[in-house]
């Protein structure tokens, strides 16, 4: 029996992607190996959204070589957002021709049969497209990382162009699944015991099926699914956000009450040069609207600093409206210029110095943040959704609230009766990124 692994850097949407090449991999009979230096196979799931990942990558894929030596079998594939790029895919072709196996973000419903020619041909496969309008999700049987929780794709790709992102390049135009098309598939993972969906698009705020259907639509409609008691989504696009979704956190009674809501900057002329298409002003609208409807709401967010151009009253306009939002938890990422974007070609890049010192400025100002809303919840009981025994010690699961806050907690119960359930936990201590308590019955 052959075995595989597979290394995924990167997203929510990879981590799907590398649910349902496990699943295809099972299929042919491989047999999942945890350690990528023991398996037959492994699949290099890549990620190309910021700093160092290329050099990163491809030391890794150096390291592979020596798996070719000591097993003829071996067989290396390499997929995600790296191969996408036309200056990568031909890095591979000419100093790791050796690779045996490159397909892309768009093709990876193609891998059994790139495997089988692979095999039977003796011949390096290669399938990267741009923009395959095909979607094949339906078709797919992905391995879940848990019984329980779900990924569901519902959008693929994106068109929003931000000016520092490789998103669009690498995944293509956007394309939304049928709104019974989701439906159905969520409704099979009820029946196998899903009680968590997470629905996932670059940009869900702009679902829109073939039908006419609206991400708002969608969520209602999931929220009929007997079986289903909560449903997330990500990630959320403040210039595409509309009234009838956030009417939905009142109306969806299975709707969490958590939104990530990337802001990326809190100055208007940031915000312009990065094509947002909102400005504080419209960003801190919604976010009282989101709270009108949903007060206990928790929210999270994406910080880009030093991008080109960004002077110190620029950072300090996303320093202030942070403090103006209380964000339960933020991202936050030091601008890096990625090959092919426009703002790569931006003359006013900023010194990594000055941005490293406001890296750091925005930090200590979230973690605080983060800690005092975490505070609020000593003494509370919440309820948590169990994911299974937590990795230090063995009477300690843990889980995540209603509102996404990891929970680490003691409980009596065995692991089998308790992983899957929602159960009730005092929070007696909280961290600035987690709660711990304990089980109350
Ligand atoms: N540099 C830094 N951060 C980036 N992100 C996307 N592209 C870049 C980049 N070039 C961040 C954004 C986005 C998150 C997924 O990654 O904040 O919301
Ligand atoms: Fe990138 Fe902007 Fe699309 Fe998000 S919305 S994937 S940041 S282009």
């Amino acid at each position: 029996m052959s075995t595989y692994s597979i290394i995924t850097y990167g997203c929510q949407m990879n981590e799907h992607d590398s649910e349902n090449i496990a699943g295809m991999l099972e299929a042919l009979g491989y047999i999942h190996e945890e350690d990528p230096w023991s398996a037959d196979l492994v699949v290099m799931n890549t990620c190309s959204v910021r700093e160092n990942a290329d050099k990163r990558f491809f030391g890794v894929l150096g390291q592979f070589k020596k798996m070719k030596k000591s097993n003829p079998e071996f067989m290396l594939c390499v997929c995600g957002c790296m191969p996408q790029q036309p200056r990568i895919i031909e890095q591979i072709n000419k100093r790791f021709s050796w690779v045996d196996i490159v397909f892309g973000t768009q093709n990876i419903a193609r891998l059994p049969e790139l495997i089988e020619a692979r095999k039977e041909t003796g011949q390096k496969q290669r399938a990267i497209v741009d923009n395959n309008p095909n979607i094949t999700e339906d078709e797919m049987h992905p391995v879940r990382m848990h019984p329980h929780k779900a990924l569901v794709n519902i959008t693929f790709g994106c068109n929003n162009f931000c000016t520092y992102c490789i998103v669009p390049y690498t995944r293509g135009r956007e394309k939304s699944r049928l709104l019974r098309d989701v439906v159905c598939e969520i409704e099979k993972l009820a029946a196998d015991g899903v009680r968590e969906v997470m629905l996932l698009g670059q940009n869900v705020d702009s679902y829109k099926d073939t039908l006419g259907n609206s991400f708002a639509d969608l969520i209602k409609a999931v929220n009929e699914i007997d079986g289903i008691d909560r449903i997330r989504f990500m990630t959320s696009h403040p210039r595409d956000i509309s009234d009838e979704m956030i009417e939905c956190f009142r109306s969806c009674s299975k709707l969490c009450h958590n939104i990530h809501l990337p802001v990326q900057s809190g100055s208007d002329r940031v915000l312009k040069r990065m094509n947002r298409h909102y400005d504080r002003e419209r960003y801190l609208e919604i976010v009282d609207k989101i709270r009108r409807f949903a007060p206990d709401i928790t929210i999270s967010t994406d910080i880009i600093v030093g991008f080109p151009g960004e002077t110190e009253e620029d950072f300090e306009e996303t320093l202030d409206i942070a403090r103006r939002v209380r964000y339960d938890s933020a991202f936050t990422f030091i601008y890096s210029a990625r090959e092919g974007t426009p703002a790569a070609k931006f003359e006013d890049q900023i010194p990594d110095d000055v941005c490293h010192k406001r890296f750091d400025r925005l930090v200590e100002l979230m973690d605080g943040i983060s800690l005092e809303k975490n505070r609020e919840y000593k003494g509370r009981v919440v309820e948590v959704l169990c994911d299974g025994s937590s990795k230090n010690s063995p009477n300690t699961y843990s889980g995540r609230t209603d509102g996404f806050k990891l929970v680490n907690f003691t409980s009596d119960k065995n692991e089998e009766d308790i992983a899957g359930e929602i159960v009730n936990v005092e929070i007696t201590e909280t961290k600035t990124f987690s709660l711990e308590g304990r089980e109350v019955v």
